[in-house]
């Protein structure tokens, strides 16, 4: 006792790693469980100011042991770059621990990822370009590269044979580009091979053993609900489990052991690349919100699409997680507004759903039915306790809690490690 799962509850960007921070100080290990240097989370602690892609959040806290897990995809070069950048700033990297199993994402992958989307034209995805898709494709398609080939290189030597064999034919004949020769693959993963050698270990079992003995461990999703592959708004969405589920397959930790399912939200919506999105804002509002919130991507620096919050989707959140709890994150950004609509249900074509709707082409058409609720102006950012809050913020807060069928344990009123207020504790 216990396992904590942290998930984006709409579509990424919900302030994640700034809750993985919070707990960090009773948690003995951050495990990142899928997707892979897509991610970007900011972390600020007094004047510093993080941004994680790759490395699980929970790495900025000293006595925590960051593991990355056999769901994620790893990109070997980043994860260096980024290992020595934190380690330049004074950030202990010695402990972490990355799966055995988890797969690597190779250059050929970066260059499908980027060719794939150029071809799509009209109905591209706006991927990260990271080679997040490809990579997982192989890993599906089997024909994949595990960080344990690594260490053996006439395995790795065949693998890469295997791997390459369609690719080439695809880069040559389909996009028009230049084969990769299976040598500058093998030389590029073998000189990363000595170095990540000690980090590598059977991480399920070194997860398992510290439940065991009673020590915290906290699964922390990257990417969110609406952008899981099963179920988010595929095809828009990324390329691996985001969900709680994914927290099971992508550590080997089993479901009977995960005690708590916490979602983060903003108090409002954005999203980054393509796909739907009801209750998006195209007006004064929209620009208000990404001013306010600071609204552009930590990884690729790309505006988000703005929108209010959607019940529906907290709802839908709740659901396929089961969240046990929500935070609340970027109540402060919504500060000066004087009317606050959210979305309760949708309108499609003159018939009203209060769910969301299984159908694509129905989410598609589905357009916001709103309730307003009164703004405030007063500054919220110093508040450290609810009653603190201004009578219509907690009105607010209060109305999406019954809205979102999940109680909000906790509000995040600024982007600094300390500008929470928890109303019900996360960790016991
Ligand atoms: P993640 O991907 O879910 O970890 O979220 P990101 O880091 O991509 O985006 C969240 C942004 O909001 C970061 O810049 C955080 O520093 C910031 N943030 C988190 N919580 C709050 C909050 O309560 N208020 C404000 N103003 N900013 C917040
Ligand atoms: P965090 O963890 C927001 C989006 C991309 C694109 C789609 C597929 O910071 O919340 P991919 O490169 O994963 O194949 O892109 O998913 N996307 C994110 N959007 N936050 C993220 O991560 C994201 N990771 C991927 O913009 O629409
Ligand atoms: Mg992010």
């Amino acid at each position: 006792m216990p396992g904590i799962v942290i998930v984006g509850a709409q579509w990424g960007d919900e302030g994640k790693g700034k809750a993985t921070d919070l707990l960090g100080s009773r948690i003995d290990y951050v495990v990142k469980f899928n997707g892979g240097n897509n991610a970007g989370h900011t972390v600020v602690i007094g004047d510093e100011k993080y941004a994680l892609h790759l490395l699980p959040s929970g790495i900025l806290t000293e006595g925590v042991v960051p593991v990355i897990g056999n769901g994620v995809v790893i990109d070997l070069e980043v994860l260096f770059e980024e290992l020595d950048a934190l380690s330049a700033r004074g950030v202990d990297i010695s402990k972490l621990k990355i799966s055995a199993n988890a797969h690597i994402i190779a250059p050929y992958h970066r260059t499908i990822d980027k060719v794939t989307e150029r071809f799509l034209g009209k109905r591209q995805i706006g991927t990260t370009g990271r080679g997040i898709g490809p990579a997982y494709a192989d890993k599906i398609n089997r024909v994949g590269i595990r960080i344990q080939d690594l260490f053996d290189e006439s395995i790795l030597r065949q693998k890469v044979e295997g791997a390459l064999f369609q690719k080439n034919q695809l880069l040559l004949k389909v996009y028009n580009r230049r084969a990769i020769t299976v040598d500058e693959i093998v030389t590029e993963l073998l000189s990363y091979a000595d170095r990540v050698a000690p980090m590598v270990c059977d991480t399920a079992l070194e997860l398992n053993s510290a439940l065991e003995r009673g020590q915290n461990v906290l699964f922390e999703g990257g990417q969110a609900t609406m952008l899981d592959v099963d179920h988010g708004t595929y095809p828009f969405v990324t390329s691996s489990s985001a969900t709680a589920g994914g927290a099971s397959t992508g550590s080997g930790v089993g479901p009977t052991r995960i005690d708590r399912v916490i979602g983060i939200a903003k108090a409002y919506i954005t999203r980054v690349g393509a796909g739907p999105f009801p209750t998006e804002l195209f007006d004064e509002w929209g620009d208000f919100l990404v001013e306010h919130g600071g609204e552009f991507g930590t990884t690729t620096g790309r505006r988000r699409r703005p929108g209010w919050y959607d019940a529906p989707i907290a709802r839908y959140a709740s659901r396929v997680n089961g969240l046990t709890d929500i935070v609340l994150t970027k109540l402060d950004v919504l500060t000066g507004l004087e009317r606050i609509p959210v979305c309760v249900a949708y309108d499609v074509d003159g018939r009203r759903f209060d769910e969301v709707p299984v159908s694509q082409s129905d989410f598609h058409h589905a357009k916001p039915i709103y309730e307003e609720f009164p703004g405030w102006s007063e500054d919220i950012t110093g508040a450290r306790s609810f009653e603190e809050l201004p009578k219509n913020a907690q009105d607010y807060v209060l109305a999406l809690e019954q809205m979102s069928g999940t109680r909000i344990s906790a509000i995040g009123v600024g982007p600094g490690r300390d500008a929470i207020i928890v109303r019900h504790d996360l960790v016991g």
